[in-house]
């Protein structure tokens, strides 16, 4: 059963002016391209009924690859909205005071990890186990947890991601980036 193409949670200029139509139309082209990808691997395979989820747990290489990829774009996602949201929730702020000293600690840590990262990757808030939040940098494609960790927040540093909007300011994405995170959406992943 192939897997399904995972799709934007809201209209795809819902983010405009600060990321376009054109860079979220990019987006789904991006993700509709691994999906292909990764639906031609499995097709006839053992891994071909295990859903995306699966494809994390057991997939190996590029097929591993892409699977992660594609569920990264999602997240990334689903934790963006039109006018941004809310506050963080009582128990995800009392993590950011501890760990960062406040969301502009957070923000500092964050965008140093985004602009130092070189070339193309992602730029992840996670908890890790039951312990502190970390921000952890990814070159390319992977996923930033193991299995005990649990990602929050997810910012994409392909260039497919800012570039129309902002060619190499990426300080400039990040600004966008933030005022469209939508808190109460990252406050729900906090186990
Ligand atoms: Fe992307």
């Amino acid at each position: 059963m192939p897997i399904d193409l995972p799709t934007l949670p809201h209209a795809r200029d819902a983010l405009a002016p600060r990321l376009s139509a054109r860079t979220l139309a990019a987006q789904e082209e991006i993700a509709r391209t691994l999906l292909a990808r990764i639906n031609a691997r499995i097709a006839g395979t053992a891994l071909d009924e295990v859903g995306l989820d699966g494809l994390l747990d057991r997939a190996q290489g590029a097929l591993h690859r892409d699977a992660a990829e594609l569920w990264s774009h999602a997240f990334y996602w689903d934790a963006l909205a039109p006018l941004g949201g809310g506050t963080p929730s009582r128990a995800l702020a009392a993590a950011i005071e501890r760990d960062y000293g406040g969301s502009t600690g957070l923000r500092r840590e964050f965008d140093a990890a985004a602009l130092a990262l070189e070339g193309s990757g992602w730029v992840w808030l996670v908890r890790r186990g039951h312990g502190p939040l970390a921000i952890v940098a990814v070159r390319g494609s992977g996923l930033p947890a193991g299995p005990e960790d649990t990602p929050l927040l997810a910012c994409d540093l392909w260039e497919h991601a800012y570039y129309l909007d902002y060619q190499d300011r990426r300080a400039a994405y990040l600004d966008a980036f933030w005022k469209h995170v939508d808190w109460r959406v990252v406050s729900s992943r906090l186990r």
